[in-house]
């Protein structure tokens, strides 16, 4: 069963433990969640001058079109204001800032009517952050940055929450994806040869669910949840951002979301900075990832 709180006033422990049951929580936009897409908004204006952001894709070649992205979005990636942005829209949501630690935001986008689905700006096809070694208690965050339509949405595959998925997780390794494969993003426009762990068996992506909230809305979900780019042929480019989050209770307590299905290795748990500080987790915390970094799947050979 999955259910979605909408504008829960929910304290943090007791929404964690629902997130970890596959519960999907959705906030109308605030004030910090706003600021965060202005700021976005801003970076997108510069980026293409002269032209509607959302639009920009019909008057760029393709090339010309990954080239941009492929200088915005680790300026927004690494800009020190997505970081104190970050933190404010946590404190505002009720997470504690010294027990709560994020990553960096990426800055993602769907572009309309396969103009450019691979690299820079990867369609992704329906996976769980868990089988590229996310911890099960990171909690995803997504914004978007202008109103969405179902068209150009995030979907998620709920009946997959208790479902196990054949995947290939058990050939991706954290350390080994970040030495040889994100920096080369730019690089595949026409198709993308990067490695990833894809469904191997065919996934019924109905029934799914589009959660349609307008810019500056936020949606929070487990890292186990299966969920995919929708194809977008809504005639505009979808922008939104992302980034994650986990409680250091839940990684010293090894609770988070049951793992059906990923066999995956390493962990990302040591990308990971502290809310009140910027510190990163302790190395002997993230060790303990890296030897073991997920349960056992429930599944054998899942
Ligand atoms: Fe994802």
């Amino acid at each position: 069963m999955n259910s979605i709180f909408y504008d829960s006033t929910m304290d943090d422990d007791a929404r964690r433990e629902r997130i970890y049951g596959g519960q999907i929580f959705v906030f109308s936009p605030r004030d910090s969640s706003l600021r965060f897409c202005e700021f976005a908004r801003t970076m997108l204006n510069d980026a293409f001058p002269g032209l509607d952001p959302e639009r920009a894709q019909y008057s760029l070649p393709v090339e010309r079109y990954a080239e941009v992205l492929a200088k915005l979005k680790p300026a927004f990636i690494h800009d020190a204001r997505s970081k104190t942005l970050i933190r404010a829209l946590m404190a505002d949501l009720g997470f504690a800032l010294e027990k709560t630690y994020f990553d960096v935001p990426r800055m993602r986008t769907a572009t309309s009517d396969d103009y450019l689905t691979s690299g820079i700006a990867y369609a992704f096809h329906p996976h769980r952050d868990t089988w590229y070694s996310a911890p099960f208690c990171q909690i995803n965050w997504w914004i978007p940055i202008f109103d969405i339509e179902p068209s150009n949405a995030l979907a998620f595959h709920p009946h997959y929450w208790s479902h196990p998925v054949k995947n290939g997780s058990r050939d991706y390794d954290y350390a080994s994806w970040n030495r040889e494969s994100r920096h080369t993003a730019a690089q595949h426009i026409k198709s993308d040869t990067r490695r990833q762990p894809r469904p191997e068996e065919p996934v019924a992506l109905d029934p799914q669910l589009r959660v349609i909230c307008p810019a500056g809305g936020i949606i929070l979900f487990s890292a186990a949840q299966l969920h995919s780019t929708v194809p977008n042929t809504s005639g505009r480019t979808r922008f939104s951002i992302d980034f994650r989050t986990v409680h250091v209770d839940d990684v010293m307590e090894g609770r988070g979301a049951p793992n059906i299905d990923s066999a995956c290795t390493g962990t990302s748990m040591g990308d990971y900075l502290r809310g009140s500080d910027l510190v990163r987790l302790p190395a002997e915390l993230v060790a303990r990832y890296e030897e073991a970094p997920h349960p056992t799947p429930l599944l054998a050979g899942a």
